[in-house]
């Protein structure tokens, strides 16, 4: 049924063993081969913070590990033009496979086929990304990476998985560590990290599918001032575009953005679609014809599909030339003040029944479509992230996108898409999150408020409260649904207000958080079993740890008190300070937001909350401490350039501020 829908191939049922070729492929991994070429992750240049090794060495960590391959584990198949790969690794918990539904830790069947399913629901299956990386915990941790950016299939079981893969020269990636954290270490430094975020990037969103004309962004700029709501950002949906025509502006519902940008708080980020429109006095449209940037049918015709704009052709994003050109179009939107972009609809999403290029369209480099489809959306990402540093090659980047591959951290930020305003869908960005981060993607979030749906006032509340703890921390919504705005919701405006501050008095712990996952010391949220290997499904499932010292057990139903297991050791609230250990019962109300830190941590916050975060981190330093002997750490640099790869930036050891680093 799902494969029918889909267009997913249908799998062979005979196949044949044969031998692969293995090698040394850096940080820990071997890699398997059959055909002996290049992968796409062979080709990818990977972000690495340029002082790692250093800042390793002086907090203590261990800065390269060797990682085993047995090689007995691992058989091949082939059928025609699939390979098959069974990995055996006995495992207790397996985690990872990135943008999928269900539990977080993964048992049955999952397809990789980028697709919009604009109507998802919380079993659907594919979705808009394509991570597939799995780590098979048991006494240690074997992870196994498939680089392929064609369609795969995963069954995974207790006792390892079996993989199938439309493409004889998919590469294979396999290695065993100790723990889970070295093995994510190895991952992070094997798929690539991420460029540290503009400080503003961490703060509070808001969005919606469309703010209509300049005017509303002065309102809803002065409204979150009025209500003391911090906010950094809006977003400026399709419709501030000319007829949708990607990089136009309709001057007359905004004639002067870079007024609009110098005048408010927060900062502007628009959306860009693959998608252009044929229209011969559109300008894109024209060089792109003219350069022959866009994809093609197996005749050689320009293909054409429809979106917003309606009939559209589509650039090869694949093509680095494509790239550079699509990257070199930003130059405008940047020269009107718009800092930070979203690249939507990418995986490519078209309204065709299939909904998406046909596998039969042809490469520039004259590869299939069904081949790199997966890639497909990466590559657009890829190409604004790189035009941005070209244009602005002292900034730092912002952008965000729905369709992505491995390592996609190194280009944008990802969100999961088209959800729904349900208490389900809630409880399934709590499990996303957890596996998008764990596949090596920490930059991530869901539409807090849920997409397509009005939320209640309660879930409201409960979804802004668990979005505090999203690294994207983003309120959108979708045409049509009543306004979605803190203010929109007066009966609880009160907990909605205090769950954005929160937000903004964490950012300290939250930016040092960040800059250590930039290191390759961990995602930000991550599962319970980072620190606790017995821990029960459910618990996973439901809690997640924030960093290195906070456990997060949203509210995720109507309740007046609630279950938390907290891992091994002695947990503080993090208001009271009142100490806990083990299974307890949580009194509720709806300003209760759970969130536990670990003994022994000393946790930096802002002194005071301000419109947005730079005004907010101007404010100073307060630390907090928990229990015996605590430690922890405070990074900061300027928050905006890319000067910090130069060393510009302060760590400190706490409590005592102990400057550990300053340049
Ligand atoms: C897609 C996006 C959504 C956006 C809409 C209009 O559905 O997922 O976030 O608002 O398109 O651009």
């Amino acid at each position: 049924m799902i494969m029918r829908r889909m267009n997913l191939p249908r799998l062979p049922e005979r196949w044949e063993e044969i031998d692969f070729t293995i090698s040394a492929a850096g940080s820990g991994f071997t890699k398997i081969s059959v055909s002996g070429k290049k992968g796409f992750l062979d080709g990818l240049s990977k972000e690495r913070h340029p002082n790692r090794d250093e800042l390793l060495h002086l907090l203590g960590h261990k800065r390269a590990t060797t990682g085993e391959f047995q090689g007995d584990r691992v058989s091949i198949y082939k059928s025609g033009d699939f390979l098959k790969i069974e990995v055996e690794y006995p495992n207790t918990v397996c985690l990872g496979l990135g943008d999928k539904t269900g539990g977080v830790n993964r048992r049955g069947r999952f397809h990789f086929w980028n697709m919009d399913d604009a109507n998802h629901g919380i079993f659907s299956d594919p979705l808009y990304q394509s991570h597939p990386i799995a780590y098979f915990i048991s006494e240690g941790v074997g992870v196994v990476i498939v680089d392929s950016p064609a369609y795969q299939y995963w069954d995974i079981s207790e006792y390892g998985a079996k993989i199938v893969v439309k493409d004889l020269d998919a590469s294979v990636y396999v290695a065993e560590f100790f723990s889970l954290a070295e093995a994510y270490g190895n991952v992070a430094q094997f798929l690539g990290t991420f460029t540290l975020p503009p400080l503003w990037a961490i703060g509070y969103q808001q969005s919606r599918w469309s703010y209509w004309d300049e005017g509303k962004f002065r309102e809803l700029s002065r409204r979150f001032q009025e209500e003391g709501i911090p906010c950094d950002v809006f977003y400026m949906d399709i419709d501030y575009m000319d007829g949708y025509r990607c990089f136009t502006v309709d001057r007359n519902r905004f004639p002067n953005l870079k007024a609009l940008a110098s005048e408010i708080d927060q900062k502007l980020v628009a959306i860009i679609d693959p998608g252009l429109k044929v229209d011969k006095s559109y300008r894109l449209y024209e060089e792109g014809m003219r350069q022959n940037f866009f994809m093609r049918d197996i005749s050689g015709k320009v293909y054409t599909d429809r979106v917003w704009p309606g009939a559209c052709h589509f650039p090869d994003f694949l093509d680095q030339g494509v790239r550079e050109w699509w990257g070199d179009q930003y130059s405008s939107l940047l020269d009107m003040g718009i800092e930070g972009y979203w690249n939507d609809m990418n995986e490519p999403s078209t309204f065709s029944l299939r909904r998406t290029f046909p596998k039969n369209l042809v490469h520039i480099d004259g590869r299939r479509h069904g081949d790199v489809h997966n890639i497909y959306g990466l590559m657009m990402a890829r190409g604004t992230y790189e035009g941005l540093r070209k244009l602005r090659p002292n900034d730092r980047p912002f952008v965000l996108t729905r369709s992505s591959y491995l390592g996609g951290q190194n280009f944008a930020w990802m969100w999961t898409g088209d959800n729904k305003s349900t208490w389900e869908f809630l409880k399934l960005s709590v499990r996303q999150m957890q596996s998008i981060s764990i596949s090596g993607q920490p930059l991530c979030g869901a539409d807090v408020g849920g997409f397509s749906g009005n939320p209640d006032s309660e879930l409201m509340v409960r979804w802004m409260q668990l979005g505090v703890f999203y690294p994207l921390f983003r309120n959108h919504t979708a045409y049509g649904t009543e306004n979605q705005e803190p203010w929109e919701f007066p009966k609880v405006l009160q907990e909605l207000r205090d769950a954005i501050r929160l937000r903004y008095k964490l950012l300290p712990y939250i930016y040092t958080q960040f800059f250590l996952s930039s290191l390759g010391l961990g995602p930000i949220i991550r599962p319970m079993t980072w620190i606790d290997k017995g821990v029960d499904e459910r618990c996973m499932n439901r809690q997640f740890m924030f960093g290195e010292q906070m456990l997060v057990a949203p509210v995720l139903e109507t309740t007046d008190n609630m279950e938390v297991i907290l891992p091994n050791g002695i947990w503080h609230d993090f208001f009271t300070g009142e100490q806990f250990q083990g299974k307890i019962t949580v009194e509720v109300d709806l300003s209760t937001i759970p969130l536990f830190v670990k003994s022994g941590s000393s946790i930096p916050l802002a002194k005071e909350v301000r419109q947005n975060a730079e005004s907010t981190f101007a404010t100073g330093i307060e630390i907090r401490n928990y229990g015996e002997d605590p430690k922890g750490l405070l990074y900061r640099d300027n928050g905006k350039d890319l000067t910090y790869r130069q060393g510009n930036f302060e760590l400190y050891r706490l409590p005592q501020m102990e400057c550990i680093w300053n340049d």
